[in-house]
C-alpha cells in the first residue's frame, strides 16, 4: 500500500501556540523513535545555526541524529548532500539573513538537484514564514520546528526515498525528549538544557510561541548528563533555559527548584557552572546567597533588564519594577562583590519617550554592567506589542542605540580594567582568532583573555596575570610555575 505522505503537511498556528495546557509534561525516549539505519551512508551534511544558545544546543542534537544515521559533516557547503538552516525568529533582521541565505543556496540546488535543503528551528514555528517558504522557496525540501527534532530520521527517510517534500511543524507541544544523541562542538564546555519553552509572554517576544510551554527537565536527568560530561573530561557546563529562575515551577509532584539544582551542582566535580538566561522577577535573594558560595558557581550573571522605565516595563509585561531590579543588583553586589553583570536592552519600544529612555541610561550607569546586548525594537507578528503603535521614528531609535552603546562600552572597559595586575583563572579554549601563536580563553567572570603559552594548555584552567585591558578583551601573561 502506498505510504500516506499527506500526513507530513502540518502547518503551525500562532493561535494554538499561545495556548497553555495544565497537564504534566510527557517525557519521551528518543530510542523509541529511532529505528532507521544507515540512510546517510556516503552522504554529507552541513548545519548553519542562527540565534541563541538554545539553538546551538539543538544543532548539536541534530548533528547527533545525522551522524547516528551515518551522515558525515562536510566543510564544503557547496557539495554537501544535506544543508539545514537552524533558524532564529527573535528579530526581523535575523529572519532576513536566513531568507538571504536561502536565496544564495538556490544555485547549489540548481547544480545538484539531489541536494536536500531544510529549514528548522524557530522560524518555521511562525505561520507566515511557512507560507512564504511555500510560495517563494519551493526548492526547500524539508521544514520542521523546535518540537519535533526527534522525528528527523523519519522525515529524512521520506525526503530521500520518496522524494516527497516534508513540512511538519507542531504548535501546541509540551514534551521533553531524553536520550537524543549529541555531537558537541566543544570538548571542554557543554550546554545543558534544564528547561524548554517560555511562559512569560513579554509583549514584544516571539519565543513563547516558537518554543512552546515552559517545561523543566527532571533533575535526575540533568545531574546524570552533568556526571557523564564530568566522566568525559568536561570542565564547564552552561545551564540553558529562557528563564532559569523559574526552573521546576511546572513540577506537580516535587518541590525541587533552581536553588536545589545549583546546590547539587555545587557539590559535583565540574570546574565551572554557568547559566543563562536569568529573569529578574524570579531571581530571589536566596539564589544570590547560594551563588555567593562560589567554588564552581561562576561570578557572572546575565540579567536582562530590557528597560529602566516602569511604564515601559509594564507595557513589556516584564512583571518587575526598576526599583525591584535595583534591589536585586544591590543584593548581587552585596553578596558577590566581585561579580560581573551583563544585560539585554531594547530601545525604541512602542511609546518609549526620551525621559523613559533616559531612565534606562541611568539604570545602566547604576548597575555597572560589564557588557550588554542592545537591540532596536523589532515588531513580531502575532505578539501583543505588534498591535501597539510603533511611534518612535527609526532615526530616533538609532540615535538612542548609539547613546546607549557608548555607555555600555565604557562599562565593558571599566569591567576589564579592574583586573589589570590581578592573576585570574582562565579556561583555555584554543588559539586566538587573529593569531595562531596566542592562546585565548575565558576567566571566571567571563572575560576573554589572550596570552602567549604552549598549545598543551588548551582545555586546562590556568593562572594568568592580566597586563592590559582593552574594551573587548584582556591581555595576560602566563607563568608555568617555574
Ligand atoms: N529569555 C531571555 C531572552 C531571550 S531573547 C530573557 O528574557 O532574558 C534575547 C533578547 O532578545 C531579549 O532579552 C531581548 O532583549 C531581545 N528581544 C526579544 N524580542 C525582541 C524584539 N521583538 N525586538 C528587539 N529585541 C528583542
Ligand atoms: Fe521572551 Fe520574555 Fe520569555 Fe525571555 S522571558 S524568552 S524575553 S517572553
Ligand atoms: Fe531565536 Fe528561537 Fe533562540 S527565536 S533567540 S533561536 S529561542
Amino acid at each position: 500500500m502506498a505510504k500516506d505522505y499527506s500526513k507530513y503537511f502540518i502547518k503551525p498556528s500562532i493561535r494554538d501556540a499561545r495556548k497553555r495546557r495544565k497537564e504534566d509534561t510527557p517525557v519521551l525516549d528518543f530510542d523509541d523513535y529511532f529505528n532507521i539505519q544507515g540512510i546517510g551512508n556516503g552522504k554529507t551534511y552541513r548545519i548553519e545555526t542562527y540565534g541563541c544558545q538554545g539553538n546551538e544546543a539543538d544543532s548539536e542534537k541534530i548533528r547527533g541524529i545525522l551522524e547516528a544515521l551515518d551522515f558525515t559533516q562536510s566543510d564544503d557547503l557547496e557539495h554537501a548532500d544535506l544543508i539545514l538552516l537552524n533558524t532564529c525568529a527573535v528579530r526581523e533582521n535575523a529572519e532576513n539573513r536566513v531568507f538571504g541565505e536561502l536565496g544564495r543556496l538556490k544555485q547549489y540546488k540548481r547544480n545538484n538537484p539531489d541536494l536536500i535543503l531544510g529549514v528548522c528551528g524557530c522560524m518555521p514555528q511562525e505561520e507566515q514564514v511557512v507560507e512564504k517558504i511555500l510560495k517563494r522557496y519551493h526548492y526547500v525540501d524539508l521544514v520542521f520546528g523546535t518540537h519535533n527534532i526527534y522525528k528527523l530520521p523519519e522525515y529524512l527517510e521520506t525526503v530521500l526515498l520518496s522524494k516527497e517534500r516534508v513540512i511538519e511543524v507542531f504548535s501546541e507541544e509540551g514534551s521533553i525528549v531524553e536520550n537524543m544523541p549529541k555531537i558537541r562542538e566543544n570538548t571542554k564546555k557543554a550546554w545543558v538544557n534544564i528547561m524548554y519553552g517560555c511562559d512569560e509572554f513579554c509583549t514584544y517576544c516571539i519565543v513563547p510561541y516558537t518554543r512552546g510551554k515552559e517545561r523543566s527537565r527532571l533533575p535526575e536527568h540533568i545531574l546524570h548528563e552533568v556526571q557523564e560530561l564530568i566522566d568525559q573530561g568536561y570542565q564547564e557546563v552552561t545551564l540553558l533555559g529562557q528563564n532559569v529562575n523559574s526552573y521546576g515551577n511546572d513540577f506537580t509532584d516535587r518541590t525541587y527548584r533552581f536553588k536545589d539544582l545549583l546546590n547539587d551542582l555545587h557539590q559535583m566535580d565540574i570546574a565551572r557552572v554557568r547559566f543563562t538566561t536569568s529573569h529578574p522577577k524570579d531571581f530571589d535573594e536566596e539564589t544570590v546567597q547560594i551563588l555567593a558560595k562560589g567554588g564552581n558557581l561562576m561570578p557572572y550573571i546575565h540579567l536582562p533588564v530590557q528597560s529602566g522605565s516602569n511604564e515601559v516595563l509594564k507595557r513589556m509585561n516584564r512583571k518587575y519594577t526598576k526599583e525591584e531590579y535595583y534591589q536585586l543588583v544591590d543584593h548581587i553586589y552585596h553578596y558577590i562583590p566581585h561579580a560581573s553583570l551583563t544585560t539585554d536592552i531594547i530601545v525604541g519600544f512602542p511609546g518609549e519617550t526620551e525621559e523613559q529612555f533616559a531612565e534606562t541610561l541611568e539604570l545602566v550607569e547604576y548597575c555597572r554592567f560589564e557588557g550588554a546586548f542592545t537591540f532596536i525594537y523589532s515588531k513580531r507578528e502575532g505578539t501583543p506589542a505588534a498591535s501597539y503603535e510603533d511611534d518612535v521614528p527609526m532615526a530616533v531609535k538609532k540615535e538612542r542605540l548609539a547613546r546607549l552603546n557608548k555607555i555600555v562600552n565604557k562599562g565593558y572597559l571599566h569591567g576589564s580594567k579592574r583586573f589589570e595586575g590581578k592573576t585570574v583563572k582562565v579556561l583555555v579554549d584554543g588559539t586566538s582568532k587573529n593569531n595562531d601563536s596566542i592562546l585565548a580563553g575565558y576567566t571566571e567572570n567571563n572575560k576573554l583573555v589572550n596570552f602567549a603559552g604552549p598549545t598543551s594548555l588548551i582545555g586546562q584552567i590556568v593562572d594568568v596575570t592580566i597586563t592590559e585591558s582593552k574594551t573587548w578583551f584582556m591581555l595576560g601573561e602566563y607563568h608555568d610555575g617555574n
